[in-house]
């Protein structure tokens, strides 16, 4: 399949395909996505097919509004205000199917469940609206791999695979959307992401983080090696090996290191968290031994990019196995 390179510009072809039901990664505010109808058993396979992923993960579900969101799932009280005050943006939400929901249950791997998002990118909501139905899409990469920010990101791992890349240059969030599940009594953080916990606790009170060092995780694309490059990772690093790549963060960095390349000088989450998987992949370079990085605050964006860090840096602890 040749995969065809598209303009903003070219929209409608871009929704033609996706109406088709091919497979089209487009940008978002936090990652490039891999969309395709999200209410064709076939299309989304296609997706589950083109990034290789070994065992069917449920897909987020994005949609052009909260309206249209209430088409597919139960809104309780909780859900209807987070929507109103976080979306467009990069929060899904995991509530219950509705009972005429025409979401595949391929998408949703069968659950009850089913995750539902508004993302905050003009060519994604022009999109969408084109298209007329949701659209399934996980980030843009082929399974296990780090989310793509960039046309260029998806290209290298898609390129062949998929009918075409709505280029849209870089994505502003960087790190994909946090999944809250609020189908229980109690608000769960199933995944930190671009819309931070605590944003979220000021409306809702307090949330459960939820644990994925369990056998099953809650959210079943959270198991610890989902993003990986090849480059062991070294965290909290304070110093640096000549033979090591450093992720610095912040004004001061330790000298020493064969490449240096900094998340924020300033000490800016938000700059860091745009920059984060950009950097990853251009320092993951078979000249480096590792790639160490800096301490990151755990507060803010700083939670997301340190979850997706630890997953990186379990990921190169383990033998070669298939991912999520
Ligand atoms: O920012 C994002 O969320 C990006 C862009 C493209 O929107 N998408 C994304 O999708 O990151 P993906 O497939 O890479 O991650 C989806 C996450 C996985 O951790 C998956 O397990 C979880 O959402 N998820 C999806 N549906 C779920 C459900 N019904 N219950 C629990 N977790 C669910
Ligand atoms: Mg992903």
């Amino acid at each position: 399949m040749i995969t065809r390179r598209l303009a903003p510009a070219d929209l409608a072809l871009a929704a033609r395909l996706l109406r088709d039901g091919e497979a089209v990664a487009f940008p978002t505010e936090t990652v490039y996505g891999l969309g395709a109808d999200a209410t064709s058993d076939r299309a989304v396979a296609a997706i589950f097919a083109a990034k290789g992923r070994p065992r069917f993960n449920p897909l987020i579900i994005h949609v052009a509004g909260a309206m249209e969101a209430e088409r597919l799932a139960r809104f309780d009280e909780r859900a209807r205000l987070v929507a109103a005050r976080f979306w467009p943006g990069p929060l899904s939400l995991v509530l219950d199917r509705r009972a005429d929901c025409p979401v595949s249950l391929l998408a949703s791997a069968g659950l009850a469940t089913v995750a539902l998002r508004v993302p905050a990118h003009g060519l994604a909501a022009g999109l969408i609206q084109a298209v007329g139905k949701p659209i399934a899409a996980p980030s843009a990469n082929r399974s296990g791999r780090i989310s793509p920010t960039s046309a260029d990101h998806v290209a290298a791992e898609l390129d062949g695979a998929i009918a075409a890349i709505l280029d849209g240059g870089p994505c502003r969030v960087g790190v994909e959307s946090t999944v809250l599940d609020l189908t229980g009594e109690r608000a769960r953080l199933l995944r930190p992401g671009g819309t931070p916990v605590e944003d979220l606790e000021a409306v809702l009170g307090a949330i459960e983080r939820v644990s994925d060092a369990g056998a099953t995780p809650a959210s079943p694309g959270m198991l610890a090696s989902h993003y990986a490059p090849e480059r062991p990772l070294r965290l909290d690093a304070a110093s640096a090996a000549p033979d090591e790549a450093l992720i610095a963060f912040g004004p001061d960095a330790p000298a020493g290191a064969a490449r240096v390349m900094s998340l924020s000088r300033s000490g800016d989450l938000v700059e860091a968290a745009a920059n984060l998987f950009a950097t990853l992949r251009a320092l993951d370079r078979p000249e480096y031994a590792a790639i160490a990085v800096m301490p990151i605050p755990e507060e803010g964006l700083g939670r997301a990019i340190n979850d997706r860090l630890r997953r990186a840096a379990a990921a190169g602890l383990q033998p070669e196995r298939p991912g999520p």
